[in-house]
Protein backbone atom coordinates (compact mmCIF):
# COMPACT_ATOMS: atom_id res chain seq x y z
CA UNK A 1 0.00 0.00 0.00
CA UNK A 2 1.38 3.45 -0.78
CA UNK A 3 2.58 5.41 2.16
CA UNK A 4 0.14 8.27 1.96
CA UNK A 5 -3.15 5.95 2.13
CA UNK A 6 -4.71 5.35 5.50
CA UNK A 7 -6.83 2.61 4.15
CA UNK A 8 -8.13 0.58 1.43
CA UNK A 9 -12.00 1.28 0.59
CA UNK A 10 -12.25 -0.04 -2.48
CA UNK A 11 -9.57 -3.52 -4.12
CA UNK A 12 -8.30 -3.84 -7.21
CA UNK A 13 -10.38 -6.99 -7.65
CA UNK A 14 -13.83 -5.05 -6.30
CA UNK A 15 -13.14 -2.40 -9.24
CA UNK A 16 -12.91 -5.16 -11.78
CA UNK A 17 -16.43 -6.58 -10.80
CA UNK A 18 -17.76 -2.99 -10.67
CA UNK A 19 -16.72 -2.64 -14.54
CA UNK A 20 -17.30 -5.94 -15.59
CA UNK A 21 -21.34 -5.86 -14.09
CA UNK A 22 -22.21 -2.09 -15.26
CA UNK A 23 -20.86 -3.24 -18.58
CA UNK A 24 -22.86 -5.81 -18.60
CA UNK A 25 -25.98 -4.30 -17.30
CA UNK A 26 -25.37 -1.21 -20.02
CA UNK A 27 -25.02 -3.57 -22.47
CA UNK A 28 -28.09 -5.35 -21.87
CA UNK A 29 -30.48 -1.84 -21.42
CA UNK A 30 -29.20 0.01 -24.45
CA UNK A 31 -29.24 -3.73 -26.38
CA UNK A 32 -29.96 -2.56 -30.13
CA UNK A 33 -29.22 0.94 -29.94
CA UNK A 34 -25.44 3.05 -30.06
CA UNK A 35 -24.62 4.84 -27.36
CA UNK A 36 -22.31 7.52 -27.13
CA UNK A 37 -20.11 7.21 -23.43
CA UNK A 38 -18.65 10.77 -22.66
CA UNK A 39 -16.07 10.60 -20.12
CA UNK A 40 -15.26 13.62 -18.30
CA UNK A 41 -11.22 14.07 -17.98
CA UNK A 42 -9.41 13.73 -16.32
CA UNK A 43 -11.10 11.48 -13.36
CA UNK A 44 -13.07 9.28 -15.46
CA UNK A 45 -9.65 7.22 -16.59
CA UNK A 46 -9.14 4.38 -15.93
CA UNK A 47 -12.29 3.37 -15.13
CA UNK A 48 -14.14 4.29 -18.37
CA UNK A 49 -11.06 2.49 -20.34
CA UNK A 50 -11.61 -0.68 -17.94
CA UNK A 51 -15.49 -0.39 -18.47
CA UNK A 52 -15.23 -0.15 -22.57
CA UNK A 53 -13.88 -3.73 -22.30
CA UNK A 54 -16.99 -4.97 -20.61
CA UNK A 55 -19.23 -3.26 -23.26
CA UNK A 56 -20.66 -5.97 -25.73
CA UNK A 57 -23.17 -3.53 -28.33
CA UNK A 58 -21.62 -1.08 -30.71
CA UNK A 59 -20.76 2.45 -28.90
CA UNK A 60 -18.97 5.86 -29.92
CA UNK A 61 -16.91 7.03 -27.11
CA UNK A 62 -15.90 11.14 -26.63
CA UNK A 63 -14.24 12.88 -23.81
CA UNK A 64 -14.69 16.15 -22.20
CA UNK A 65 -13.31 18.22 -19.73
CA UNK A 66 -14.95 20.64 -17.28
CA UNK A 67 -14.79 22.68 -14.37
CA UNK A 68 -17.95 23.51 -12.55
CA UNK A 69 -18.66 26.66 -9.78
CA UNK A 70 -20.88 27.64 -8.29
CA UNK A 71 -22.68 31.32 -9.10
CA UNK A 72 -24.72 33.92 -7.30
CA UNK A 73 -27.31 31.73 -8.35
CA UNK A 74 -28.00 28.35 -6.58
CA UNK A 75 -28.16 26.29 -9.70
CA UNK A 76 -24.14 26.82 -10.56
CA UNK A 77 -22.68 26.77 -13.98
CA UNK A 78 -20.11 24.85 -15.96
CA UNK A 79 -16.84 25.95 -17.46
CA UNK A 80 -15.93 23.77 -21.19
CA UNK A 81 -11.81 23.32 -21.01
CA UNK A 82 -12.31 20.86 -23.74
CA UNK A 83 -15.87 20.07 -24.99
CA UNK A 84 -16.40 16.58 -27.23
CA UNK A 85 -16.31 16.66 -31.34
CA UNK A 86 -19.59 14.40 -31.63
CA UNK A 87 -23.24 15.52 -32.26
CA UNK A 88 -25.11 13.96 -30.01
CA UNK A 89 -28.40 15.42 -31.41
CA UNK A 90 -30.80 12.74 -31.51
CA UNK A 91 -28.19 10.01 -29.34
CA UNK A 92 -28.14 8.10 -26.12
CA UNK A 93 -26.01 9.51 -24.35
CA UNK A 94 -24.19 7.77 -21.36
CA UNK A 95 -22.10 10.55 -19.23
CA UNK A 96 -18.93 8.96 -17.05
CA UNK A 97 -17.35 10.20 -13.92
CA UNK A 98 -15.28 9.17 -10.99
CA UNK A 99 -17.63 10.01 -8.05
CA UNK A 100 -20.53 12.20 -7.22
CA UNK A 101 -20.53 13.75 -4.36
CA UNK A 102 -22.83 17.05 -4.10
CA UNK A 103 -24.53 16.23 -7.03
CA UNK A 104 -23.52 19.63 -9.10
CA UNK A 105 -21.07 18.15 -11.64
CA UNK A 106 -22.98 15.49 -13.04
CA UNK A 107 -25.92 18.00 -12.96
CA UNK A 108 -24.88 20.20 -14.69
CA UNK A 109 -23.34 17.89 -17.18
CA UNK A 110 -26.80 15.86 -17.82
CA UNK A 111 -28.53 19.71 -18.54
CA UNK A 112 -25.84 20.68 -20.80
CA UNK A 113 -26.44 17.37 -23.15
CA UNK A 114 -30.33 17.76 -22.69
CA UNK A 115 -29.96 21.21 -24.00
CA UNK A 116 -28.14 19.70 -27.00
CA UNK A 117 -31.10 18.07 -27.71
CA UNK A 118 -29.59 14.33 -27.23
CA UNK A 119 -32.31 11.63 -27.03
CA UNK A 120 -31.06 10.74 -23.82
CA UNK A 121 -28.93 11.28 -21.19
CA UNK A 122 -27.80 8.62 -18.35
CA UNK A 123 -25.59 9.00 -16.10
CA UNK A 124 -22.57 6.20 -14.82
CA UNK A 125 -20.55 7.31 -11.88
CA UNK A 126 -17.85 4.65 -10.53
CA UNK A 127 -18.08 6.15 -6.96
CA UNK A 128 -21.64 7.68 -5.02
CA UNK A 129 -20.65 10.00 -1.92
CA UNK A 130 -24.18 9.92 -0.65
CA UNK A 131 -23.68 12.17 2.25
CA UNK A 132 -22.28 14.69 0.29
CA UNK A 133 -25.18 15.06 -2.01
CA UNK A 134 -26.53 18.86 -2.18
CA UNK A 135 -28.39 18.65 -5.77
CA UNK A 136 -30.65 15.82 -6.63
CA UNK A 137 -29.56 13.68 -9.15
CA UNK A 138 -30.65 10.70 -10.91
CA UNK A 139 -27.09 8.80 -11.82
CA UNK A 140 -28.68 5.55 -12.90
CA UNK A 141 -25.51 3.38 -12.63
CA UNK A 142 -23.32 3.07 -10.12
CA UNK A 143 -19.90 1.45 -8.55
CA UNK A 144 -19.95 1.88 -5.13
CA UNK A 145 -20.80 3.69 -2.42
CA UNK A 146 -17.99 5.49 -0.59
CA UNK A 147 -17.78 6.93 2.98
CA UNK A 148 -17.39 11.11 3.22
CA UNK A 149 -13.86 11.01 3.34
CA UNK A 150 -11.65 11.94 0.62
CA UNK A 151 -10.31 9.22 -1.52
CA UNK A 152 -8.10 9.17 -3.96
CA UNK A 153 -6.63 6.32 -6.74
CA UNK A 154 -8.07 4.76 -9.87
CA UNK A 155 -8.25 8.27 -11.56
CA UNK A 156 -9.44 10.05 -7.99
CA UNK A 157 -6.50 12.77 -7.56
CA UNK A 158 -5.57 14.96 -4.64
CA UNK A 159 -3.27 18.03 -6.02
CA UNK A 160 -2.90 16.06 -9.27
CA UNK A 161 -1.42 13.09 -7.54
CA UNK A 162 -2.66 9.71 -6.57
CA UNK A 163 -4.55 9.09 -9.87
CA UNK A 164 -2.27 5.77 -11.15
CA UNK A 165 -3.21 3.85 -8.10
CA UNK A 166 -4.43 0.38 -8.75
CA UNK A 167 -7.09 0.76 -6.10
CA UNK A 168 -9.20 3.79 -4.05
CA UNK A 169 -8.35 4.99 -0.91
CA UNK A 170 -8.27 7.16 2.18
CA UNK A 171 -6.12 10.15 1.82
CA UNK A 172 -3.83 10.14 5.36
CA UNK A 173 -4.66 13.62 7.58
CA UNK A 174 -0.84 14.41 7.82
CA UNK A 175 -0.74 14.38 3.21
CA UNK A 176 -3.55 17.55 3.80
CA UNK A 177 -1.96 19.06 7.15
CA UNK A 178 2.00 19.64 5.51
P1 LIG B 1 -19.63 17.06 -7.30
O1 LIG B 1 -19.82 18.07 -8.40
O2 LIG B 1 -19.56 17.71 -5.95
O3 LIG B 1 -20.59 15.92 -7.34
O4 LIG B 1 -18.17 16.51 -7.40
C1 LIG B 1 -17.72 15.77 -8.43
C2 LIG B 1 -16.24 15.99 -8.63
O5 LIG B 1 -15.55 16.40 -7.44
C3 LIG B 1 -15.61 14.70 -9.03
O6 LIG B 1 -15.64 14.55 -10.43
C4 LIG B 1 -14.21 14.81 -8.47
O7 LIG B 1 -13.38 15.43 -9.42
C5 LIG B 1 -14.34 15.71 -7.28
N1 LIG B 1 -14.36 14.93 -6.01
C6 LIG B 1 -15.39 14.81 -5.15
N2 LIG B 1 -15.06 14.05 -4.09
C7 LIG B 1 -13.78 13.66 -4.30
C8 LIG B 1 -12.86 12.83 -3.52
O8 LIG B 1 -13.14 12.29 -2.46
N3 LIG B 1 -11.62 12.68 -4.08
C9 LIG B 1 -11.25 13.25 -5.24
N4 LIG B 1 -12.06 14.02 -5.98
C10 LIG B 1 -13.33 14.23 -5.51
MG1 LIG C 1 -13.83 14.99 -11.73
Amino acid sequence: MHKDIKNILVSEEKLANISKELGKKISEDFKDKTPIFIGLLKGCNPFLSDLLKNITIPCEVDYMRVSSYIGTESKGSITIVNDITTNVKGRDVIIVDDIVDTGRTTSLIKNLFEQRDAKSVTLCCMLDKTEGRVVDVDVKYIGTNVPNEFVVGYGLDYNELYRNLPYIGVLKEKVYNK
